[in-house]
């Protein structure tokens, strides 16, 4: 699963939270879904406010992830472990050291009986630092995201290039059947 931050506002101050039930669900208009267990000061702080941001932490930020996803905002402030800019609507707060960050307005919820909801949000702006654009888009190598694996409860970075997508494809013949 993808390691993202989530930024809210818990009145004027920034909360940060690490979550990894995280996707995109629409892509014009773009749309993202997170799943926040209703314990999270973050969920409270996004029913709050209507808005969340999405952030990418790069590896080099790890230590400080994985802090914002063991302590929560109600007892701990996480404000002051990154740099916070603020966003163009909302008073949405982001994380400066983060290589992108998507400023979210949300716009629907679901719940499926259990101890989490999924928000939807409408990412309404989203920014990229300069050093991580190659040709003017986001660029993974540079951005250097972090995957999280369950079974082994463990982080773990991104590997190499494997190939062109809608494309490797092309020429390859499935195997016919009764062969390896
Ligand atoms: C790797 C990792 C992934 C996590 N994923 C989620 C998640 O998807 N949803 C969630 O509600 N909590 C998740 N958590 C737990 C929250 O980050 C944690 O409970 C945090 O203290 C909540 O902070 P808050 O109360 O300030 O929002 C995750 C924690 C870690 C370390």
């Amino acid at each position: 699963m993808p390691v993202v931050v989530i930024g809210t506002m818990n009145e004027e101050r920034p909360n940060y939270t690490t979550i990894a039930l995280c996707g995109v669900v629409e892509v014009q208009p773009p749309m993202i879904q997170i799943s926040l267990a209703k314990s999270r000061l973050s969920c409270k702080n996004i029913e709050d406010t209507g808005y969340f941001s999405v952030n990418v932490p790069s590896l080099d930020m790890l230590r400080g992830v994985d802090y914002m996803g063991i302590h929560s905002g109600k007892t701990t402030d996480k404000s002051e472990l990154f740099r916070t800019f603020l966003g163009e609507k909302g008073n949405v707060p982001m994380i400066e050291e983060a290589p992108l960050n998507m400023e979210c307005e949300l716009v629907s919820k679901f719940e499926f009986g259990g101890a989490h909801i999924a928000f939807v949000g409408e990412v309404v702006q989203t920014y990229c630092s300069e050093s991580c654009l190659v040709d003017g888009l986001p660029n993974i190598k540079k951005i250097s995201p972090v995957t999280f694996s369950v079974y082994d409860n463990s982080y773990w970075s991104i590997g190499m290039h494997l190939g062109k997508a809608w494309n490797i494809g092309i020429k390859y013949t499935p195997p016919k059947e009764g062969t390896d």
